[in-house]
């Protein structure tokens, strides 16, 4: 008798099946029959489920939810998501770098912090992590840092041999290297941490002021985090872990929330600021450019689909609106072409047209057709047109965001400004942000890191990196590394340092 409480199984075209659990044959030991659509259906939809994962970033969640601005920030910039009075709804992801799809949510590892606000006009994506800093400061970098946090080509392994080799040979790394390898290199969850811009933007208000600015996402939940040893224990009870606190806790009815401050520095002053301020790897010090109030951001709903919701989102830091823009930053300038051009070739050239990616601002574009085409196009195709097709508003948004640029076209390190250098702000990180414990934990966290298959001469380089940082932290982590390791294999301690070791039997 037919269960009239369940609706019948169709194919993908609407029709009903015959059987959701046996396959067409001749006769019941027979062989299976070609017609069977149904059945080849499932088996061609079942091979294309997948998607290719995002090259950094795969393995991640989010949710969706919404933005309240709570001050006044219209002095600054004009865009619509930030005036008073303003909600904005938005979707976030959150992630791991290095990781895999499959791979733990608890290694150490910065923290993708994406938002994608769908303002009155148009969408607005913030993709930045959980760190102010980042490893590399010009884009030409980025790739080879990101192959040498993945696998090796021999052995298909993670190799911190390889990370060691090229964080010292890019000393620029130092200030998110020491940022990494202390607490906040593992969040307890996604919702106990920050997000950060990391880069330098430009505001621009009503009257055509610009200013640089840099956006904190303050968890309202307080940071907390996980020590290398709690981690490792998640990581074997629980890979997903962090998937699933956010979403348990959204579905429980507990939302996270983050208060967005920002800091704003006039345009004129970044010329002659202490700090190259476009610099990736450098913050702007709290006392130089306190914080500012813009809002809240609340997560109140959990993606339905993941895949459809969460994996095919497409965040792209060249979505910006009215009001903001980039700055000189040259991995900003970069990552304005790189994000695109990945959702292309992992989503198909239409992604923008997917639910999650399309904005609830109206599109009046001439981009037509192409694979899997949604939205419908009209004539006229082409502009400029008399026929009444769009046409730009150059009075109203004719103006870029710019800044003044000149000069021979070179391929070269940005100037110094008086107090540019690697090592000086990881050392104040170390010395003034870390206290005595925290400073321990760093140690042991860099001690075991660097035991774990790190080889001459990359070691010493490390000994030497570190002490470039702070000499006492640097001299603590040799004395940690060469004590861990005459421990384990004190022949090989002896082979590779036989004067020490002979020291060290006499004494
Ligand atoms: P402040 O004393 O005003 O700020 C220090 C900041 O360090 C805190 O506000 C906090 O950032 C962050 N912090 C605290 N504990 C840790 C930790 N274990 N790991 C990483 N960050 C931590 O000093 P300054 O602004 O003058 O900056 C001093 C140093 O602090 C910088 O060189 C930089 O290394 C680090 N820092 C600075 C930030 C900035 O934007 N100015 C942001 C983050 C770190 P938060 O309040 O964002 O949680
Ligand atoms: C993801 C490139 C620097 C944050 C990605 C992806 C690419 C990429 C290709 C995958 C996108 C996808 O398939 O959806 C680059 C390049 C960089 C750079 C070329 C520098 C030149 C940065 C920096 C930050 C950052 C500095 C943070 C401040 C992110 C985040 C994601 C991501 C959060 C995941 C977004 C999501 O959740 O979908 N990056 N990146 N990246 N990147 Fe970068």
């Amino acid at each position: 008798m037919t269960d009239t409480s369940r609706k019948p199984t169709t194919s993908d075209s609407g029709a009903p099946v015959e059987s959701d659990e046996h396959s067409l044959t001749v006769g019941p030991g027979g062989p299976i029959l070609l017609q069977d659509s149904y059945l080849i259906e499932q088996m061609a939809q079942f091979n294309r489920e997948r998607i290719p994962e995002r090259q950094p970033h795969a393995k991640g969640s989010g949710a969706f939810g919404k933005f309240e601005v709570t001050a006044d920030v219209s002095a600054y910039t004009k865009a619509a998501l930030f005036q008073p009075g303003t909600t904005t709804d938005l979707v976030v992801r959150f992630s791991t770098v290095a990781g895999e799809r499959g791979s733990p949510d608890t290694w150490r590892d910065p923290r993708g912090f994406a938002v994608k606000f769908y303002t009155t006009e148009g969408n607005y994506d913030m993709v930045g992590n959980n760190t102010p800093v980042f490893f590399v400061k010009d884009p030409m970098k980025f790739q080879h840092f990101i192959r040498s946090q993945k696998r090796r080509a021999d052995n298909n392994l993670r190799d911190h041999d390889m990370q060691w080799d090229f964080w010292t040979l890019s000393p620029e790394s130092a200030h998110q290297v020491t940022w990494l390898m202390g607490d906040r290199g593992i969040p307890r969850t996604w919702r106990h941490m920050n997000g950060y811009t990391s880069h330098t933007y430009m505001w621009i208000n009503a009257e055509g002021q610009r200013f640089w600015v840099k956006y904190h996402f303050k968890t309202d939940q307080g940071i907390e985090t996980f020590t290398q040893h709690e981690a490792d224990q998640m990581a074997a009870a629980d890979t997903d872990y962090h998937t699933r606190d956010l979403f348990e806790h959204i579905r429980d009815g507990d939302f996270p929330s983050w208060t967005l401050k920002v800091q704003i520095m006039p345009y004129e002053e970044a010329a002659d600021y202490r700090f190259n301020p476009f610099d990736l790897t450098k913050v702007w010090p709290h006392g130089d450019y306190p914080l500012i109030e813009v809002g809240r951001m609340t997560l109140d709903r959990n993606p339905t689909d993941n895949h459809a919701e969460i994996e095919q989102a497409a965040f792209q830091p060249n979505n910006f609106v009215p009001g903001i823009g980039p700055s000189p930053d040259r991995m900003l300038l970069a990552r304005l072409f790189s994000y695109a051009d990945a959702h292309r070739h992992r989503i198909g050239g239409n992604y923008q047209q997917l639910p999650v990616n399309a904005p609830v601002a109206p599109v009046h574009t001439y981009s037509k057709d192409g694979a899997m085409a949604y939205r419908k196009t009209s004539d006229p195709v082409y502009a400029p047109n008399s026929k009444g097709g769009p046409a730009a508003d150059t009075e109203r948004y004719g103006t870029p965001p710019s800044w003044y640029a000149d000069g021979d076209i070179t391929r070269a390190a940005y100037v110094d400004h008086a107090e540019d250098d690697d090592w000086g702000q990881a050392g104040t990180m170390v010395r003034e942000v870390l206290d005595d414990a925290a400073r321990d934990r760093l140690v042991d966290n860099v001690v075991g890191h660097l035991l774990n298959g790190v080889t001459e001469p990359v070691l010493q380089r490390a000994f030497t990196y570190w002490s470039n940082i702070d000499a006492t932290i640097g001299k603590r982590i040799e004395q940690g590394v060469r004590a861990k390791a005459d421990e384990k294999d004190p022949k090989a301690a002896e082979q590779a340092n036989p004067a020490r070791s002979s020291m060290q039997r006499k004494a």
